[in-house]
């Protein structure tokens, strides 16, 4: 044990994670190995960077339900489930049994051409999320960047807000005060190397569920605003739940100064209830970003929202927003999966949100009992505590006592208040070796997840923290 400047109780994990890569060397040879391979020609071993775990992820062969198998022939509990995409488990069948016939019939790679499904789709999608008019693309990151392109035509303002840990995609108009940064700087650093300050100058970073700042800025720069972009419930920035007060006011300011409101419902759109979360909170977004849930595993994502605003895309005023290109867009497979995808939702929404929100608690509950029991102190956020629906979101966070409130991305961000390293480093390879996989101590429930695989979970938790509190 090392103590900090500040006199706060900090652990050495270094002894444990090196057991611990050495476990995982060798249980997995064929994963290490692949890894291997992979660094010689992928930078760092693949396509996209918190997937590549250290020291190496587990390669997959196969996955269905709430599991996967890896190239060593381990059978792992997955609540990764492809970033948050999967609602009712990898490989759904009313997804691939539809994709296999489409593709026996000849249908389903690019036409690039347009189609029937297309409209069916759109038209499935603005019912279930009120909005006017959309557009389809490849990608969460593709959505963010046109919505705030239209935001910046459609008032000829220039100025972007965002919350501090907010993750809107890796497109350059939105790379702020995504991760924290110690020292001193918080939510106001840029987060990529390359990106002009005439671009990032133009962002400005509020504070997530903080009514006031919000109300502050708004005061600074309200006037001059383009938009203001949220995520109902912060993702990568610790699944913290805005509060539904924070959600309105961010409307009723929006609305005063005519900036418009973007809600970012990629991880949100689908998972509560067949729509997105905004929605539930009473607040009506100006454009909404949709992905992840909305393809059932394939890709696809949107922006969706006002038909006037969504009118700068279009021919008939201009077209003064290039939200155009893409070769692969409105892909027959992807509009084809979340067409069968999105109807099963609705159609079975009664079953489906309940179950979600019913195992989704059940995994927190079963998380934190079993860090108890060895004596470390865990809380999970992920409920919805103020609505009445259920929520299958689940981090883990290890706060340094019971004080800490965690409900802004400061508190589980800042090393004085949560055990950070055990959260990002620890726990993730501790669970792996138990076969369950958590990346970044984050994830969600699945319909496809049983009450077994909860069973399961927290007996692997229950084994990650007796071994982790042998280190402390
Ligand atoms: C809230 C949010 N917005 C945007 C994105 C970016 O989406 P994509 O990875 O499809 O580009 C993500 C992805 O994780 C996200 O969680």
């Amino acid at each position: 044990m090392r103590y900090h400047l500040r006199l706060m109780t900090t652990h050495d994990y270094s002894v444990l994670l090196t057991e611990l890569a050495d476990e995982h060397r060798r249980r997995s040879p064929r994963s290490a190995e692949i890894h291997e391979r992979a660094c010689r020609h992928l930078v760092d071993g693949g396509s996209h960077g918190i997937r590549l775990v250290d020291p190496f992820p587990p390669r997959i062969t196969e996955a269905r339900g709430g599991w996967m198998t890896d190239e060593d022939g381990h059978r792992i509990l997955d609540l990764w489930q492809g970033h948050m995409a999967n609602v009712l488990g990898h490989n759904p069948e009313i997804v691939t049994s539809t994709l296999s016939r489409a593709f026996a019939d000849g249908f389903g790679t690019q036409s690039g051409m347009a189609d029937a499904l297309q409209a069916e789709l759109a038209e499935l999608v603005c019912r279930l999320t009120g909005a006017e008019r959309m557009r389809f693309t490849t990608s969460g990151s593709l959505s963010t960047m046109y919505a705030v392109l239209m935001a910046r035509s459609f008032t000829g303002r220039d100025i972007v807000m965002k919350a501090g840990g907010g993750w809107h995609g890796a497109q350059p108009m939105l790379l702020k005060g995504v991760a924290y940064q110690d020292d001193g700087v918080g939510f106001d650093g840029v987060d990529s190397k390359g990106l002009p300050s005439a671009l990032t100058d133009r962002i400005v970073v509020t504070n997530y569920n903080d009514s006031q700042r919000l109300a502050d800025d708004f005061v600074e720069v309200g006037d001059d605003l383009a938009c203001l972009i949220l995520e109902p419930m912060l993702g990568a920035g610790g699944t913290i739940a805005a509060t539904t007060e924070y959600l309105r006011l961010a409307r009723e300011l929006c609305t005063k100064h005519g900036a418009l409101l973007i809600l970012d419902e990629m991880i949100t759109g689908f998972r509560f209830q067949p729509g997105g979360l905004g929605a539930l909170h009473g607040v009506t977004p100006d454009l909404a970003i949709y992905g992840k849930a909305l393809g059932g595993g394939m890709p696809v994502a949107a922006v969706a929202g006002r038909a006037e605003v969504m009118a700068e895309a279009g021919r008939e005023t201009g077209p003064r927003v290039a939200f155009s290109g893409g070769t692969y867009s409105a892909h027959p497979s992807s509009m084809l999966a979340s067409k069968v995808f999105l109807e099963h939702l609705e159609a079975h929404s009664a079953e489906i949100y309940p179950r979600l929100g019913e195992i989704g608690a059940a995994m927190r509950r079963g998380i934190e009992s079993a860090f108890a029991e060895a004596g470390i102190f865990a809380r999970c956020t992920g409920a919805l505590d103020e609505l009445e629906c259920g929520s299958s979101m689940v981090t883990v966070h290890f706060p340094r006592d019971e004080s800490v409130v965690l409900d802004t991305p400061e508190a589980v961000f800042d090393p004085e208040r949560c055990d950070i390293e055990l959260r990002e480093k620890v726990l993730g390879l501790a669970l792996l070796v138990e076969d369950v996989h958590l990346l970044l101590a984050h994830g969600a429930a699945t319909t496809a997840h049983t009450d077994e695989d909860v069973a399961f979970l927290t007996d692997a938790c229950r084994k990650a923290a007796e071994r982790i509190a042998q280190h402390r």
